[in-house]
């Protein structure tokens, strides 16, 4: 009985048959009263001896069947130290950052310095100072967010990133190489191509005798670092207040390498504005327009990132959904 128990249960049980109040022994045990002097501690003794021996083997099992149950539980838990390991998942940086920083990166191999600016402006820097006055309509253009701060309704959220040139020049005296990264806001509706929410890499050079081709040649030397060797340029004319002349550039398709192709319709893919600073931007930071010369560009770094990788919609790029951003995981450093 005692052996035979396969659990502590069990065991428990086999105690309660063979100690307890209804065991065979305790029945003799309760009858020693009857018995004659003489074989009454004779009994007794046997019966106690015969609890003894009971409690011995009930102790002895009880014992052994908890060895048991620690070395089931040991063996559950063994680790096999031949498994390999399991990697942690290691974090990635957002397909725009790598973006980003891969801009930034070339124009800081060419000398430029990161410059930023407050997302919060002034009427002044957003619009004012880069030659768009209160009433010019390419104000419309840039369906602006205006906070609700009482007494400053000149402050806005920044549309742009070219307000960080204003407040560059302001500070910084010519020669001015700078790139600026940030983050900027207009009133749109979200769809496959806008977000209220976006970014641009801004570049400004202001110089002494900087002229068109050196702008073409920085573009130029840009997108071959950043899309390919191999890459060309084209500059058509567009307007921008705080350029004269301004520029679309365009560079040759790198999916279809400028025959045409669905990407590109005919070849080009436009991917900022540029063009030579307007006298009346330096005017506005008191710089000299007749002994410098400078020229400016703005892309959209979204818009870049979409054509890299062939993303068919800019809000995926703001959800956030990790079956989306685990494809551009890629090796750190
Ligand atoms: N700020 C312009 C925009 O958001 C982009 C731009 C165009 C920037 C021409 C420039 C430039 O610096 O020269 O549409």
């Amino acid at each position: 009985m005692i052996s035979g128990a396969a659990s502590l249960q069990e065991l428990h049980q086999a105690e309660i048959a063979l100690l307890g109040r209804k065991a065979p022994v305790s029945g003799i045990q309760k009858t020693l009263g009857t018995l004659p002097e003489e074989n009454r501690r004779l009994v007794g003794q046997a019966v106690n001896q015969v609890f003894e021996a009971f409690r011995a083997a009930l102790a002895r099992r009880d014992a052994a069947l908890r060895a048991e149950a620690d070395r089931a539980i040991a063996e559950s838990e063994r680790i096999d130290v031949t498994l390999p390991g399991r990697r942690p998942d290691p974090g990635a940086l957002h397909p725009l950052t790598q973006t980003e920083r891969e801009i930034v990166d070339v124009f800081s191999s060419l000398g430029y310095r990161v410059r930023e600016g407050p997302e919060l402006e002034t009427d002044w820097y957003n619009f004012e100072a880069l030659n768009m006055p209160p009433d010019h309509p390419a104000r419309t253009l840039q369906a602006t967010v205006y906070p609700d701060v009482p007494g400053r309704p000149d402050l806005l959220l920044r549309t742009q990133t070219s307000p960080v040139q204003i407040r560059t020049m302001e500070r910084e005296p010519p020669p001015i190489y700078i790139v600026v990264p940030g983050r900027c806001f207009r009133r749109d509706t979200p769809d496959p191509t806008h977000s209220p929410i976006f970014h641009q890499v801004e570049i400004l050079a202001v110089d002494e005798a900087l002229s068109l081709a050196d702008m073409k040649g920085t573009l130029e030397e840009f997108s071959r670092a950043m899309f390919g060797q191999g890459q060309r340029v084209r500059l058509r004319p567009s307007f921008f207040p705080f350029v004269e002349p301004g520029a679309e550039v365009d560079v040759s398709c790198f999916v279809c390498g400028g025959s045409g192709c669905r990407v590109c319709g005919n070849g080009w893919i436009e991917i900022m504005g540029a063009g030579m600073v307007h006298p009346a931007v330096f005017e506005a930071v008191g710089i000299d327009p007749e002994r410098y010369s400078g020229f400016a560009a703005g892309m959209g770094v979204e818009r870049i990132a979409m054509l890299r990788h062939g993303i068919p919609d800019i809000r995926l790029l703001f959800e956030g959904d990790a079956r989306f951003l685990s494809q551009f995981i890629r090796g750190t450093g």
